[in-house]
């Protein structure tokens, strides 16, 4: 039967009865529905350090899914990560690229994954939005607050998915812990208390080196402005210098501080405050090693978050603890649980960790609109949250802020650390 015949005959069937037509329109999209939901989808990874190989590998797992190139600038790490992936499925490493432009070029891919140092976040993602592609970008999903809001606007543009890497926001346990949080279960949620600890060492005191073979410095600073190679910058070092980085705080300060700003159900503060500094090892990391910082909201509200990058010696046992006014909840990768206003537990619930959620549920949007789980407004929010907290830490102030959109008022100087100045030809537009 040809597709004209077909149509005629679904046509006359749709005259016919508005029952048998409703139900052939629910069939006909449940079908489409089937054949998108296995549509392949076609995956470019941008950056192969310990991240960026792991998203690959992870991705190529996924049914249905193809990872067909991965890109570094530098050869030895995107060489490890084609082989990474091979390994994974069986057969012939994706293509090795040095320059993402090529994976923009590729009309094939459908998902540029941008697992770089994050000064590329942003100005990769929204060329990504323009050549047509949807967007995984790794946390914090810009290196400044004007990038992120360039980022929204270009997924907005664009209509493109572009996701967070907070897979936090995809755990079912911990979104059944928000819905508890929202519906009551310690009464009205004011406060949420974050910290983060580790056991890092030094970053050392740098000195000027030769770029190591095969290594495209160049491209790995782009829309950094370029200054010259030291020892101590990269790989992974750079998030300690404000040049490219932006700290614990941005780093995994974000994971925590986009989960209290879900449970208190707040999106921009109005004040913010930071102290602490580089206190632990007396060398050339710019970013503080311990770091306590605070955000009140509109509503009688306020998130803290410290951070320890640097002691790790009683390590507490969950990430975040919620005040509400009936009782106060903690929250870890493992467990919520709820506590009375005694301080006695009344009820412990599961958390399986665990990325995979939050990937599939990306691919779901690409191949289904299914609701994102963490569109890049949310995640524009929370990491603003941080660029906020080290502003604040910069300047040396109180920073106040306008709760509609969460931009400086009445300091220049902080405000001027909205933005950044752009390598000439890096410059992010939308
Ligand atoms: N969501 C999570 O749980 C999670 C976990 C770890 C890291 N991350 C994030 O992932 C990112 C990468 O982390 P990492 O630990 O792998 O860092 P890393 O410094 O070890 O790796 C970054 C890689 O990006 C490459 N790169 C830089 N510029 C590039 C460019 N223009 N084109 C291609 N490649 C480029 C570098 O050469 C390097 O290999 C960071 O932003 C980090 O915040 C997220």
């Amino acid at each position: 039967m040809s597709s004209k015949l077909n149509r005629r005959g679904f046509m006359a069937a749709a005259g016919a009865t508005g029952v048998a037509a409703s139900l052939i329109t629910a069939d006909a999209s449940h079908a489409a529905a089937v054949q998108n939901a296995n549509r392949r989808v076609i995956v470019g990874v941008m950056g192969t350090g310990g991240r960026g190989t792991g998203l690959a590998s992870a991705f190529a797992r996924l049914p249905n899914v193809e990872v067909s190139v991965v890109c570094d600038v530098d050869a030895a790490r995107v060489g490890r990560a084609s082989a990474a992936v091979a390994k994974v499925t069986g057969r012939p490493g994706p293509r090795a690229v040095e320059d993402f432009r090529r994976i923009l070029d590729d009309k094939a891919v459908d998902l540029l994954v941008v697992a770089t140092c994050n000064h590329w976040h942003a100005p990769a993602a929204i060329l990504a939005c323009a050549a047509g592609k949807h967007v995984y970008v790794e946390k914090p999903c810009s290196y400044n607050p004007r990038e992120g809001e360039l980022l929204v606007q270009a997924a907005r543009k664009h209509r493109r998915n572009v996701q967070m890497g907070n897979q936090r926001r995809s755990y079912a346990g911990v979104i059944r812990a928000m819905d508890e949080l929202r519906n009551g279960a310690i009464g009205r949620v004011y406060m949420a208390q974050s910290w983060y600890q580790s056991n890092r060492g030094p970053t050392g005191r740098g000195k000027p080196a030769d770029v190591p073979k095969g290594l495209n410095y160049a491209l790995w600073q782009g829309p950094a402005p370029h200054r010259p190679f030291r020892d101590n910058y990269l790989h992974y070092k750079w998030h300690w210098f404000w040049h490219w980085g932006n700290g614990e705080l941005g780093n995994n300060g974000i994971h925590i501080i986009d989960l209290c700003r879900w449970g208190l159900g707040v999106d921009y503060p109005t004040r913010v405050v930071s102290s602490g500094g580089r206190y632990r090892f007396d060398d050339d990391q710019e970013t503080p090693d311990s770091h306590v910082v605070s955000f009140e909201f509109e509503g009688r509200k306020q998130i803290t978050w410290e951070g320890f990058s640097c002691s790790r010696q009683i390590a507490r046992p969950y990430h975040a603890l919620f005040h509400g006014e009936r009782g106060t909840m903690t929250l870890s990768d493992t467990s919520y649980a709820f506590f009375d206003p005694a301080g006695k537990e009344t009820r412990r619930e599961k958390v399986q960790s665990g990325d995979t959620p939050h990937f599939n549920n990306l691919l779901a949007a690409i191949r289904n609109n299914e609701r994102l789980n963490s569109e890049i407004l949310e995640g524009h929010k929370s990491t603003l949250l941080c660029h906020l907290g080290n502003i604040a830490h910069r300047t040396g102030r109180t920073i106040r802020c306008n709760s509609k959109d969460g931009t400086i008022l009445n300091d220049k100087e902080a405000a001027a650390l909205w933005t950044r100045e752009y390598q000439k030809g890096f410059e992010p537009r939308v």
